[in-house]
């Protein structure tokens, strides 16, 4: 997710615009820039990495001006670099962007059709270029955004500049935030509260559809459509350390509540409801991929739990046999991999050492490599010969929640998209499989509604020394994952096991101290999930369920019941993860330890 900052006054803009965005690095980024009006032009400064290279850039080639613009981009479309780097210009146009152009590559091309040259391979380029055609027709700047706006398909937030009208922004905003600053003799905008609040607390928050003018003295706003829109500005009242966090106590809290944008914003321009097919334009070339003969899921942690539901998956919709290894462990056995196989790799950070060491074995093995990353040209997506991006946004918690159930919807993507392409998933199968999955977000977010009664549930349990976590089939790695969570965050120990195991040893550990977290949906296995319940609750253990459906007879036998909504069995993985995120952050803040930076602990695992 990108930073966006404008501003309008009478003070030094690209100092403003700078000290906004350092405001705002914690949200992650890869390049930045900024733009302000200088002796009757736009003058532009851009560079790769951190903010200290575009304040030595700015040292070097000072920029003037009270007006201006700056950016921090999170690379979702084309590589990070200095060219890719906002803000754009096109003609008179200069133009930052947070989101993603679903259509830009049609835009694009009809650009390139009337004339149009491209120096970057950003979707937010094209914009410029089309608010550029207009404003050279005669347009004001104004008319000539809302009239580009409609053309747009996607997420998006934009600030626009035009050389002719020094003295005013435009911002126009659909899907991701924006929000407008009231200054005395000075307005600023903004992609998140941050970046503004030294300078002011009195807020105006642009809805989905909605357009600001802001001059130094005057904010008008305005519908897409052109209806004016008067709105009173709010007082935050919030310091900037939670500003940053969303108004959250913790990154771990917001980032668990960002889940169902997450996957919206993961599945954007992915599904094709009509045709019951999911587009992947990443996999144009790799055809391997539908001939593969087996799957090798390979990872660390958390996403080593999503291979697992990978496995599960694939096998299930796709008939490719598939194999699950840890990272570490698959590149110290000597693994038998061929041109047949695909080693699926996947990882938030793409920096982690053993899932890199992982891709060196199998590329040395002639295996082809397709990695699921959340970040755009890491080491790992580099190196594979295929990346699908998670679109989940800078995650700051160690813990990872967000990366998970976005991993887990790409993973829903790929099985359908291969399961089409080798023939062996129906039409009808398909549709009934997308429809579900275009309902997920609104699922997540109904999980996320009962977020009070599992504070209650983790307070009740908080002291507790050990817990066990139980789960079946394609939720087996649920458990594991449920288990994970706990123990990284509150330092209290957790195992999660296959529920059929239990009794195979786990069931020794099971008394009245020993909470038994479980995940029971009302599926193929529910019977024998529940068997295994009955023998828990018959040695005293406390039962916490978390189940598509509840009933009395579930009443009887649990301690606490987390009830989720139903879905498709497949993708009640990703309903079943939001009670155990929530509990397992509930009881660390009960305990009080570091949630964001739990000890001993690294985002990124960078070492062997
Ligand atoms: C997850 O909560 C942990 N922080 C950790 O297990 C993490 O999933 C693992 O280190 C893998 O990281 P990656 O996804 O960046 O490769």
């Amino acid at each position: 997710m990108c930073g966006i900052i404008g501003y309008v006054g009478d003070r030094d803009a690209s100092f403003i615009l700078v000290q906004g965005l350092k405001r705002l690095e914690y949200r992650g980024y890869d390049s930045a820039g900024v733009a302000t009006f200088q002796d009757g032009s736009i003058a532009i400064r851009r560079c790769l990495g951190k903010l200290e290279n575009l304040e030595r850039l700015l040292r070097e080639a000072p920029i003037s001006g009270t007006v201006g613009i700056g950016h921090t981009r999170w690379a979702t479309h084309g590589r990070p670099s200095e060219q890719n780097a906002h803000p754009h210009r096109a003609g008179k146009i200069v133009v930052i962007h947070n989101g993603i152009i679903e259509n830009y590559l049609e835009l694009r091309a009809a650009l390139a059709d009337r004339g149009r040259t491209f120096s970057s391979e950003t979707d937010t380029e094209v914009i410029s270029h089309l608010i550029d055609e207009r404003v050279q027709s005669g347009q004001d700047l104004v008319h000539a955004t809302r009239s580009v706006v409609h053309e747009l398909e996607g997420s998006f937030s934009i600030v626009v500049m035009h050389e002719d009208s020094p003295d005013r922004l435009v911002a126009a905003k659909s899907a991701t935030p924006i929000v407008i600053g009231l200054g005395e003799n000075e307005n600023f905008v903004a992609s998140d509260i941050p970046a503004i609040l030294d300078h002011t607390r009195r807020i105006l928050f642009l809805e989905d559809g909605e357009m600001a003018e802001v001059t130094r003295d005057r904010v008008t706003l305005s519908t897409f459509a052109g209806d004016p829109v008067a709105r009173e500005p709010r007082t935050v009242a919030w310091d900037p350390v939670t500003a940053q966090k969303g108004g959250y106590r913790h990154f771990l809290l917001k980032e668990i509540h960002e889940q169902p944008q997450a996957i919206i914003d993961t599945m954007r321009g992915r599904i094709l409801q009509e045709q019951s097919d999911v587009s992947l334009d990443e996999l144009a070339k790799a055809d391997w991929l539908a001939q593969a003969r087996r799957m090798v899921f390979v990872a660390c942690g958390t996403a080593w739990h999503a291979c697992l539901v990978g496995k599960y998956f694939l096998e299930h919709i796709a008939r490719i046999p598939a194999e699950v290894d840890y990272a570490s462990e698959f590149r110290s056995r000597d693994p038998v991999l061929d041109e047949g196989t695909v080693l699926v790799v996947i990882s938030q950070s793409g920096e982690t050492a053993d899932t890199l060491a992982a891709v060196e074995t199998a590329r040395e093995r002639g295996a082809k490599v397709l990695a699921i990353c959340n970040v755009v040209d890491s080491s790992i997506a580099r190196k594979a010969d295929a990346v699908i991006y998670t679109h989940a946004g800078p995650e700051i918690s160690v813990a990872s929640t967000k990366a998970f159930t976005t991993q887990l919807t790409v993973l829903y993507l790929l099985g359908i998209y291969v399961a089409r392409r080798r023939g062996v998933l129906s039409e009808p199968g398909a549709h009934a499989l997308i429809q579900d999955l275009v309902n997920l977000p609104s699922h997540v977010e109904q999980c996320l509604k009962r977020e009070r009664a599992i504070e209650k549930v983790a307070k009740k349990y908080g002291n507790a020394r050990d817990f066990l976590y139980l789960g079946r089939g394609i939720n087996f790695p649920i458990a594991l994952e449920g288990a994970l969570k706990l123990k990284e965050i509150s330092y209290v120990h957790a195992e999660g096991y296959a529920a059929g195991e239990m009794k195979h040893g786990p069931i020794a550990l099971i008394n009245e101290e020993v909470p038994v977290v479980v995940l029971l949906p009302k599926d193929a296995v529910y019977q024998k999930s529940l068997s295994n319940m009955k023998e828990v609750e018959s040695r005293g253990g406390r039962i916490i369920v978390v189940t598509d459906a509840p009933s009395p007879e579930l009443e009887d036998i649990a301690w606490e019941i987390l009830p989720v909504p139903t879905s498709n069995p497949c993708l009640l993985p990703v309903l079943l993860t939001i009670p155990l995120q929530l509990l397992a952050y509930y009881i660390a803040d009960y305990r009080g330890t570091d949630v964001d930076q739990p000890r001993n602990l690294a985002k990124s695992v960078t070492v062997e």
